[in-house]
Formats: C-alpha cells, structure tokens, sequence
C-alpha cells in the first residue's frame, strides 16, 4: 500500500510497547500498554519522526533548499524538522511564537544547537499569526534566491498523516488482539488522522480517542476528518476508510503551552508508578484526559488501552523547580558529612 509513496528513514521503528501494570491497577483498567514513540530518535525523538519521514521525501523530490516551518516557542516539531533538515543538508528557518522569550532552553536551546535561523512573536502563538509570518518569511527568502518550503504547522499534511497510517499497521503487528483503545493527545490532528484511517485499516476492533491540548472539539473533528480523507485518497483508497469514528475530548487543557495542575498530577502519577516521564503540553494532558475517562468509567474496566507515548521530553528541561522548594531534599555542609561516622 505504501510502496509507490516515497518515504526517507529518521526513526528507529518499530518502536517498543511496554506495559503499565502498576498504573492500570491504580486506574482499575484490565491493561495498559504504552506505545514508546518517544522513543522514535531524530534529535530526542516524539511522534514527528513518523511524519516527517513522509513529509520531507517530498520536499527532497521538489528540490527545495530551505525549509521554513512553524510552532510554538517549545515546538517539538520545529526541533526535530531542524534536525531533520541538517541530515538533509538543507536550510531551516523556524517561525515561533509564544510569550516571554527570554532563554534559550530546552526545544529552543536544540533549535540553536542545530543553527536554525529563528524569529519570533513574542506575545501570540495563534495559528494565523504564525502562518503571515511564515509566509512573509518565505517571500524575503523567494528575493535572496532561495528556494523555501513552507511545511505546515505540526507537520500535519496528508503526506505526514501516512506516517501514522503506517504506526497503525506497525502496532497490528506488535497486538495480539486488536481490540485496544488508542490514546493520544492532539495538536495539529496528524496523528490522531493517522490513527484513524490506519485503524480503520490495519486495526477493525480499536477504538480511537484524542485529547486536544489545545483546540476545540468541532475544530479537531473537522481538521482530522479532512486530513484522513486526503490522505486516504493519496493511498488510492475509497473515502469509506476514512469515514469512521472516532471521540474527541477538549477539556482537559486551558491555553496550549500553559501547565495546568490535572496534567502535572497526571505526570507525577506516571513518574512515581512507573518511572515514566511525560511533559507537560502534550502527553501530560493526554494522560489526564485518561485518568478521569478511567475514573469516571467512561472507559469500561475491562478496557485494554494503547496510550501512543508521543514525545515531548525536551519541553521538561524547559522547566526549573528551586532546590528549596523540593521537600524531599536535604543539605548539608561538606564539614558536617566530614563529622559522620561510617
Ligand atoms: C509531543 C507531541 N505530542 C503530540 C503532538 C500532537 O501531534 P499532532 O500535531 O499531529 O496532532 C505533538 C505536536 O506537536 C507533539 O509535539
């Protein structure tokens, strides 16, 4: 299905599932298997290694020198374009936005490693705004002769859905039984697109649910119906494929980048459970939206749930927490360990 499609190779597939047993007991779920797309590579790996593997063969066919994309200040998608496009040997430019850019850290301290040029609004990261300076920028770059590609905002094209058709036919391979319920949160609706046409081929039990980090439900349904559509039509496929169901939830976030206490919960229950680390923007709240689903039974308690581990671990070092402000640390003096008897 996928052989006409020109793909380039960043991530280390298939990735791992692992099992969450102290967690699905905490949540009083049959099973929950973590899908480690974390664990992808390309520059700390996340889900956008799966995209861009489809997205970037096009560019790389259409002869562009330069690829011009956009996020937010901690854009997980911009790091790993950057990253991508040095293996490329291409040109980026990232276009950000946010507020209080003052510091260069993490993804942003990445984007510098890999010598993006950057600009940046500091005070919006709606998308409109992030799209005029995207293009602005693409028409300084057109004058200086350049030949730049302007790739959508999370790499959310039919061409970076594949990506997540193919996970879909992966994971079949990976399951025993295909009755699962997907988890994953959602941005720019890629994957969940992904996850929706490829289950609908590879997975006929799954369910699938995305957990918005920022948009709103009718938004989501719209975007990620048409971009299944669009992409099943590049696979040649009729649009029934792409006609199936799927749930959404949007309350379990306030702005995009803002941290909101359900998440940070969420993280620290993950973390001190399992020893697995989720940020705070994208996993977290996914993971949220799970444990309420869980614990409100919306989700049955015989559910076995495949929560897709989407990345996002340089947005933690993007964080500090004051050494006071930590209860569980003690300090002491070099003279006052030199006094201890051993
Ligand atoms: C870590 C992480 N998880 C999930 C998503 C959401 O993916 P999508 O934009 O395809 O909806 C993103 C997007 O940037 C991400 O960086």
């Amino acid at each position: 299905m996928f052989e006409k499609i020109e793909r380039l190779h960043f991530a280390n597939l298939p990735t791992p599932i692992e099992t969450a047993d102290r967690l699905a007991q905490h949540l009083g779920l049959k099973q929950i298997l973590i899908k480690r797309d974390d664990l992808t590579g390309l520059a700390l790996g996340g889900n956008k290694a799966r995209k861009l593997e489809f997205e970037l063969a096009q560019v790389v066919k259409m002869g562009y020198d330069t690829i011009v994309t956009v996020g937010g200040q901690q854009s997980n998608h911009a790091r790993m374009t950057a990253a991508a496009a040095r293996k490329l040997g291409l040109e980026v430019v990232l276009v950000l936005g946010g507020k209080d850019f003052n510091e260069f850290k993490g993804n942003l301290l990445l984007d510098v490693f890999f010598g993006a040029e950057i600009h940046y609004i500091n005070g919006s990261d709606e998308d409109e705004d992030l799209e005029t300076l995207q293009f602005a920028v693409c028409e300084e770059l057109k004058k200086e002769g350049k030949n730049p590609y302007a790739l959508p905002l999370g790499g959310s094209t039919p061409h970076g859905t594949l990506g997540y058709v193919k996970a879909m036919e992966e994971l079949a391979g990976q399951l025993h039984d295909d009755k699962v319920h997907i988890f994953t949160p959602v941005g720019s609706c890629g994957t969940l697109a992904g996850c929706v046409l490829g289950a609908s081929l590879f997975l006929p039990n799954a369910e699938v649910t995305g957990i918005s980090v920022s948009r709103t439900v009718a938004d989501i349904t719209r975007r990620t119906k048409v971009l299944a559509a669009q992409t099943a039509a590049l696979l040649g496929l009729e649009p029934a494929f792409a006609d199936v169901k799927f749930t959404v939830y949007d309350c379990y976030h306030e702005e995009y980048a803002k941290h909101i206490k359900i998440a940070m919960d969420a993280a620290e229950t993950c973390a001190r459970l399992e020893g697995m680390i989720l940020d705070q923007v994208y996993t977290g709240k996914a993971m949220a939206g799970l444990f309420d689903l869980a614990k409100r039974e919306v989700l049955r308690k015989d559910s076995t749930v495949l929560f897709i581990h989407t990345g996002g671990m340089p947005e933690i070092f993007a964080d500090t927490i004051n050494i006071p402000d930590y209860p569980k640390c003690t300090k002491y003096t070099p003279d006052a360990v030199r006094k201890m008897k051993r």
